[in-house]
């Protein structure tokens, strides 16, 4: 009973200020730089609400519609400065925000700091203590002085976004065995193929040679066509080795940060892009680290750029390039040897949803609708769960993502001793082609017709499955000749003559580009022999991550994805 009086005596108050209408105060203030001038054009917000302004050119706001949930904390950004912040009375007249300018220029000498720090499950649970203990106290005064001086990662503030980040393609960097398989021509258990043979051509001077037939072959690789060179793949697998030594790195040789990829202190270290202006797209030649602009801070000084104008904790600002495809650019649309290779940036630039204005971010970087604060604990004020972007990158191994990607129907009819399948692709969950990107992947579409004691109809017209669906007949998984099709973009190397090629740093034409463009459509028939027995039809959508000989050449382990199934079942006419 004691209890239920306690309780009691705790909720009324708390129940009388959420019914209360909050009373709304206006606050008004000045921004200016550290010599007391005035800096106008500043977005000037109560943090975490869409209470905003812009400073006038005396550097004055007006802020109306705070209240006591917003709270009154108020924050100042504008370019080339840091994010600031200031509690403020209500109805305040005269709150003054001085803004510090950033470093703009970049200093190669900077050390990434890690995603995450390694350190015994002791020292660990000894330093959350600490930092629990300082967040308590007070954030902005005692945790970031503590933080600075001990070794922190990302991870130790933004837990739940370090481990999204890790589980992504972003994080595997040299992790990765398609990469690194690709790169020096061995398999998954380290064998490597033998040494391109080289030619001179009349063309081209110098050409890689087929593999001689006898010899074992564990598919292609860069550093089996060119031992000499380090090659571009670094820019955009690398990008944090790269940018010192675009074309220097060899993934082998990478250590430390280096090798975690797309990291978080790289992307967060992103000034700009720098981009074609009449196309819009990176320019030639100019492969991920070498189209970004980074702004690493000189010795002491720290920068990150985010989504936000009102973060003021920390050395933090707003880059609005933050929320636009842009800054996927430079590594997801680059071509090799004037082929596009790369292309969801160009695919999705070219579709309506740049005209929409939706972006990479919000399908690849969706808020889970349930997070509230991105650094709980660590001096993160809740948001609107609607603000708070993921970093789980879902892609071509993501089930769910593959799953919302295309709309598949299927409509069948009996007519005399036939049976009329007709499937129909719509390609309406993908801001670009599907596939897209690596010129590895494919969507295969198998029409499987049978009487209803299993046994398969003869296909009479309809497309069927191309050969690069692996022709052998028994093994399972090689599809060739069956009713149905494939999508992909086929290239072939005009060295060898190889297609399709994986091998695309070496000069490569597209035979066919079969992939369905956002928000297109593909229909195909197929007219099977049916008798007079009932029959049955399973029409299937497979996502394909690498060409099935290629898989089997490296011993690579990648099931097929099912992205679609529709069965049907028919009564003779
Ligand atoms: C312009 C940036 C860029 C460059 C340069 C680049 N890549 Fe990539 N690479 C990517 C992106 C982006 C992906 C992911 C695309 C996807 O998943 O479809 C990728 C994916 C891959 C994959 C597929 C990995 C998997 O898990 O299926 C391989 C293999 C690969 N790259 C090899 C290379 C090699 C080898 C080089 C150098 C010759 C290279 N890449 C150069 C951007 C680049
Ligand atoms: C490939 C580039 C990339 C990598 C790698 C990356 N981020 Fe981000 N991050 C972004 C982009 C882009 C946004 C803004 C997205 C938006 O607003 O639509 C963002 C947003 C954020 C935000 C704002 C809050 C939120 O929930 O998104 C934080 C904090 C953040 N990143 C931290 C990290 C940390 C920590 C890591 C590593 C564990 C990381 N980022 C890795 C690109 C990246
Ligand atoms: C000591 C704790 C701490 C560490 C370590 C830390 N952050 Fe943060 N970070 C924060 C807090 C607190 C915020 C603001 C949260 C809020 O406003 O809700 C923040 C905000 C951000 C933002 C948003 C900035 C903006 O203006 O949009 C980015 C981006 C970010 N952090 C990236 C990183 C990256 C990358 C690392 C590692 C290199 C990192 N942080 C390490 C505490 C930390
Ligand atoms: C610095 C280069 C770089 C930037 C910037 C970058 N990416 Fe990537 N991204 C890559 C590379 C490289 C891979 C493939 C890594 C691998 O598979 O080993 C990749 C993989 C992906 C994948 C997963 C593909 C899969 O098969 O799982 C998605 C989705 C993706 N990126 C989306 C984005 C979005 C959205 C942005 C912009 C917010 C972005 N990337 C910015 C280099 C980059
Ligand atoms: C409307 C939602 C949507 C938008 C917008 C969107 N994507 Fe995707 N993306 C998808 C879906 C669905 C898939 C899975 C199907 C596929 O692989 O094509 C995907 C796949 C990918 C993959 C994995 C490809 C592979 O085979 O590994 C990459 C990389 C990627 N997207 C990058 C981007 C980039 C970069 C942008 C912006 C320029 C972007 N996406 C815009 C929905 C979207």
């Amino acid at each position: 009973m004691a209890h239920a009086v306690l309780w009691a005596a705790i909720a009324v108050p708390v129940l009388v200020k959420a019914l209360a209408p909050p009373a709304t105060s206006l606050i008004e203030g000045v921004v200016l730089d550290p010599n007391g001038l005035p800096i106008g054009g500043a977005t000037v917000r109560v943090q975490a609400t869409l209470v905003e302004d812009t400073s006038d050119a005396e550097g004055r706001f007006r802020l109306r519609g705070a209240d006591s949930h917003s709270g009154f904390r108020v924050t100042a950004w504008k370019k080339g400065y840091y994010v600031v912040g200031a509690e403020a009375r209500p109805g305040a007249s005269d709150l003054r925000l001085i803004l510090d300018s950033h470093a703009a220029s970049d200093h190669p000498a900077y050390e990434w700091v890690a995603p995450k720090v390694e350190r015994s499950a002791f020292d660990e649970r000894q330093l959350h203590a600490a930092l629990d203990e300082a967040a308590k106290r007070s954030l902005s005064e005692a945790f970031f002085p503590l933080a600075e001086r001990l070794t922190l990662g990302c991870r130790d503030c933004h837990d739940a976004l370090y481990e999204q980040w890790a589980s992504s393609a972003h994080a595997l960097g040299t992790r990765n065995p398609i990469f690194l398989g690709m790169y020096n021509g061995t398999d998954l258990a380290g064998n490597r193929s033998p040494p391109t043979r080289r030619a001179r051509s009349r063309d081209y001077g110098s050409i890689a040679l087929k593999p001689s037939p006898g010899a074992p072959w564990y598919g292609p690789g860069y550093k089996l066509d060119f031992p000499d060179t380090a090659g571009n793949c670094a820019a955009c697998h690398l990008p944090g080795a790269a940018l010192d030594d675009p074309y220097g790195i060899d993934p082998n040789a990478a250590g430390g940060v280096d090798t975690l990829g797309s990291h978080c202190d790289f992307c967060h270290k992103v000034a700009g892009v720098v981009l074609d202006p009449v196309t819009g797209r990176p320019q030639a030649n100019m492969p991920g680290a070498l189209s970004l602009k980074l702004a690493r801070p000189p010795p002491d000084e720290q920068l990150f750029f985010g989504p936000y104008d009102d973060v003021d904790v920390g050395p933090d600002t707003f880059l609005p390039l933050m929320r636009q495809s842009q800054i996927c650019a430079p590594c997801h649309d680059a071509g090799f040897w004037g082929v596009p290779i790369y292309e969801s940036f160009a695919e999705w630039l070219a579709s309506p949803y740049a005209a929409r204005g939706e972006t990479c971010q919000d399908c690849h970087m969706r808020p889970d609708g349930t997070t509230l604060n991105f650094a709980p604990g660590r001096g993160g004020v809740d948001r609107d769960p609607a603000s708070i972007p993921t970093h789980g990158f879902p892609g071509a191994a993501s089930e769910t993502l593959l799953r919302s990607a295309v709309d598949l129907q299927v409509d069948a009819a009996r007519a005399a001793d036939e049976l009329i399948v007709k499937a129909t692709i719509t390609n309406d969950g993908t801001g670009h082609h599907v596939p897209t990107d690596s010129p590895l992947r494919q969507m295969l579409l198998l029409v499987r017709a049978t009487d209803d004691r299993g046994v398969p109809l003869d296909l009479i017209s309809g497309p069927t499955i191309p050969g690069w669906a692996g022709a052998r007949p028994a093994s399972s998984g090689h599809y060739a000749g069956l009713p149905g099709k494939g999508f992909a973009k086929i290239l072939r190397d005009l060295w060898t003559g190889t297609t399709p090629s994986a091998a695309y740093w070496k000069p490569t034409r597209i035979v066919e580009d079969t992939r369905i463009a956002a928000l297109a459509t593909d229909s195909s028939v197929y007219r099977f022999a049916a008798g007079q027995r009932p029959c049955r039809v399973e029409v299937t959508l497979l996502f394909r991550r690498v060409f099935i000989e290629l898989a089997e050449q490296k011993g690579w382990d990648v099931p097929d994805i099912v992205m679609a199934r529709q069965r049907l079942e028919l009564e003779p006419p």
